[in-house]
């Protein structure tokens, strides 16, 4: 919490007039904690689960909605949550629900770059969770995380249009000499793994959550934290890179970004839970994950 917060002091005044407004989304914030909260709690059952999404009429009719979609190809109409959740599965009507009250809360911003980040997202949670399903440690989490982790570039969008394309103009400029979140210090003074974190932490989110979203562009500050905190991290970084190759990343990128990167990057991924054999089993898994996560956003996105 310290670090969390020695990251955070310096950066109050510019993080509460970027994220101010969007602290106080209670509908968002309040589901949603309670829906990841639900994540640490073993004593967690299907109906905690379905009474959670109940509480917001509007994301109970949304989820509704798509598990009744082709997506799902169920052969009987469903009405009632606790239904839907015995037929789909605990985790995966989690996972619907998270992602429901995700794009909801922000369907601001230049539509453009919205659409992109949410995509990212959505894919990003995918990846994350097949590599974390190669070790069988922390799934759920690297869903979350995934889904989460860019959720201060989404709230910069939300802020200001014209910031967020100005961050993006002198990045694409640069060509490669500074990186995204570098070019968000030089217009802000501070980058979205801040503005993510400092939200997460307001949200009441799991403290691992918060720590991923400070730590995903930084992996040496992840090694300040707990072992599940720097194994997350890795995992999310990785799923990150694998965005980036299969032409999913948050913004238009100008760095080239390969499998063979990421297959050289051993450090990383053995940290991650993963040798070389598991990540290649991964990777021969991508295909029809990235179809999944397609369906998944095109259902949500609206
Ligand atoms: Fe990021
Ligand atoms: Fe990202």
């Amino acid at each position: 919490m310290t670090i969390i917060r020695d990251e955070i002091l310096s950066r109050q005044a510019n993080l509460d007039k970027i994220a101010g407004q969007y602290l106080s989304l209670k509908t968002f914030h309040g589901v949603l904690a309670k829906i990841i909260a639900i994540i640490n709690n073993p004593a967690s059952s299907a109906k905690h689960l379905a009474e959670v999404i109940q509480s917001d009429p509007a994301l109970a009719s949304r989820v509704l909605t798509i598990v009744n979609s082709p997506l799902y190809a169920l052969s009987q109409q469903v009405t009632n949550l606790s239904h839907a959740i015995a037929l789909l599965g605990f985790n995966e009507m989690r996972h619907i629900a998270m992602g429901v009250s995700f794009f909801d809360a922000f369907s601001i911003g230049e539509r453009i770059h919205l659409v992109r980040l949410w995509k990212h997202s959505i894919y990003c949670a995918k990846l994350a969770e097949l590599l974390a399903t190669q070790s069988r440690y922390l799934v759920d989490e690297a869903f979350t995380v995934g889904l989460l982790h860019d959720i201060g570039m989404i709230l910069l969008l939300s802020y200001s249009n014209r910031v967020f394309v100005t961050t993006l103009y002198n990045y694409k400029f640069q060509k490669g000499q500074v990186t995204f979140p570098e070019s968000e210090e030089k217009m802000l003074g501070l980058n979205h793994t801040h503005i993510g974190a400092y939200a997460s932490m307001k949200w009441n989110f799991p403290g691992i959550i918060t720590e991923t979203i400070l730590c995903h562009h930084n992996l040496r500050l992840s090694d300040k934290f707990a072992q599940p905190t720097q194994y997350l991290t890795r995992v999310l970084f990785l799923a990150d890179q694998l965005c980036k190759i299969m032409g999913v990343a948050s913004v238009e990128h100008v760095e080239r970004h390969t499998v063979e990167d990421l297959l050289a990057a051993e450090e990383i991924y053995s940290q991650a839970g993963l040798d070389r054999e598991k990540l290649e089993l991964a990777l021969a898994r991508i295909d029809p994950v990235m179809q999944e996560a397609e369906k998944f956003f095109s259902l949500l996105g609206r």
